[in-house]
């Protein structure tokens, strides 16, 4: 059966959620990988689909926007449309299960991939945020951090015509609309200095920070088991904790709808949505209240 387009059944679901339900009773520490799949019920888009395959096109790289005005007004050009819909997502089930998980003392660190906040929105506090926050933007050259939400006030002010394109929501507070990049779109600088603004996450082809990262591999090695929540792992800064889980003798999980890059090393792989499987597995173990707040 194809899970990504047949709905499944309570009972099939519990089926399938039991043995996961078994290796977390004992309680933690468990570290928790999430990636994009825990939120696309909140209506952010992932880039891969089941197959693991890139369903659109391609995201900006972080040496390209630092170095090239027209890639920054393309970038912001379209984050100029995308950001109603990215600020306003909501947490999931997915979301409240896991904070949940994280309030019963079971979920000890939660490492995201993501960089929308639906974490921290639904209450959970031991994140990590690998990629950053799309929350925050950052001068590139005196590092003065500054809200996206101001950004966007001085985005729409600048470049009126822009902000109300026709478009639709994509991965990363991204949007799809005309591929035309237009000439006079006004991209905003830092007031401070002049400087260049970009928005606080790690894009493509930039790295992570080496504490954060360390940070992260030390709750790796100490954990009982590492559970990878709708991450394809494709990207190998996500990808990284598997491997040392595995060189450290942690049992690997994976909870999601499809192919991933770790699927070799799984102790359990649970095919099933992030937020009816997690609400599931929380209530299950007893660590319940994951109606939204
Ligand atoms: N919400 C966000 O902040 C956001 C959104 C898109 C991309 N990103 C960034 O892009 C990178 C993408 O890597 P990734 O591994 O996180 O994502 P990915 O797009 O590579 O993989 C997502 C996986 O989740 C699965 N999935 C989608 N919806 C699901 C659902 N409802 N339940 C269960 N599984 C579901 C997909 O089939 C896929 O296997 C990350 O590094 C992240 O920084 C972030
Ligand atoms: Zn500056």
């Amino acid at each position: 059966m194809d899970t990504a387009t047949a709905p499944l059944t309570e009972a099939e679901l519990g089926a399938r959620i039991e043995p996961l339900a078994s290796l977390l009773r004992p309680g933690g520490p468990v570290v928790v990988l999430t990636g994009a799949g825990c939120s696309t019920e909140s209506g952010i888009p992932a880039y891969r689909d089941a197959e693991g395959n890139w369903r659109g096109r391609a995201p900006v790289q972080g040496q390209e926007f630092a170095a090239d005005p027209a890639a920054r007004r393309r970038y912001w050009s379209r984050s100029i449309l995308g950001w109603p819909y990215f600020s306003a997502a909501a947490p999931n089930a997915a979301h409240h299960a896991l904070a949940a998980l994280e309030h019963h003392g079971t979920v000890t660190t939660l490492i995201t991939q993501n960089v929308d906040g639906l974490h921290q929105k639904a209450g959970s506090r031991a994140v990590t945020e690998l990629h950053g926050s799309l929350h925050t933007v950052r001068c590139l050259h005196c590092t003065v951090r500054l809200s996206r939400d101001d950004i966007q006030k001085r985005l729409v002010a600048d470049n009126p015509a822009y902000a109300t394109a026709r478009s639709t929501p994509a991965p990363d507070g991204d949007a799809n609309t005309s591929e035309h990049v237009p000439e006079d779109f006004r991209v905003p600088h830092c007031e401070a200095c002049g400087g260049v603004l970009k928005p606080d996450v790690v894009f493509f082809g930039d790295s992570v920070e080496r504490a954060v990262v360390q940070h992260c591999m030390e709750a790796v090695a100490n954990a009982r088991l590492l559970l990878c929540v709708g991450t394809s792992l494709m990207v190998y800064s996500g990808f990284r904790f598997c491997r040392h889980a595995a060189e450290s003798g942690v049992p690997i999980v994976a909870l999601g709808m499809g192919r991933t890059r770790a699927d070799e090393m799984l102790a359990l792989k649970v095919e099933a949505p992030c937020g009816p499987a997690l609400r599931m597995l929380a209530d299950e173990i007893g660590a319940p209240g994951t109606t939204p707040i």
